[in-house]
């Protein structure tokens, strides 16, 4: 049985999850999760869809439980988590108690130049910057009290990224 631990990565829109959870899920020959993805698919509808027409709270609710299930998977992957998703406890109480939890950690500078305002983003606004330093500031302890490590991400590709997680990371469980 493998028992290498899940992989979650937390941090903000624009620390770039998604590519570095995908090039370590890869080189490591695990599953891959992104969970936006994964909601989009189970609701054959997008985020921005989703934020528009149910609401914040109804995509917090779908949220919740797709992280649940990916978490049960007796298979050890790697999950790439929406920037919102430490923003319930039981998400957070969760994310610790069955994965190993990295948090991809940006400037406000980095995340800028990676993440522009429009369609795919509902929570940025007219002014992405602001909100982006608004939202920053709202959730950095969260984002604290979730991750077992982190990362400071500026100025590194996705693959060195993933590559310093592959050195860091347990190799086997003690949580599950
Ligand atoms: C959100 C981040 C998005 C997505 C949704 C809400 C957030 O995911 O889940 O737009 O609250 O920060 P990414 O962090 O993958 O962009």
């Amino acid at each position: 049985m493998d028992t290498r631990p899940h992989v979650a990565l937390i941090g903000m829109m624009g620390s770039g999850k998604s590519t570095v959870g995908f090039w370590l899920a890869q080189s490591e020959g695990l599953r891959f999760v992104d969970l936006d993805a994964a909601i989009e698919e189970r609701h054959g509808r997008s985020v921005p869809e989703i934020f528009q027409t149910d609401g914040e709270t109804r995509f917090r609710d779908m949220e919740q439980s797709e992280l649940a299930e990916c978490l049960t998977s007796e298979q050890p992957l790697v999950v790439s988590c929406g920037g919102g998703s430490v923003l319930r406890a039981g998400n957070r109480a969760l994310l610790r108690k069955r994965a190993w939890v990295c948090w991809l950690r940006a400037s406000i500078e980095t995340l800028t130049q990676r993440v522009r305002s429009g369609d795919s983003r509902p929570l940025l606004g007219e002014d992405p910057v602001a909100d982006l330093i608004q939202i920053c500031d709202a959730r950095a302890g969260l984002y604290a009290e979730t991750a077992h490590r982190v990362i400071d991400i500026d100025g590194l590709e996705a693959n060195q990224v993933a590559e310093r997680i592959k050195r860091i990371r347990p190799r086997q469980s003690a949580a599950r």
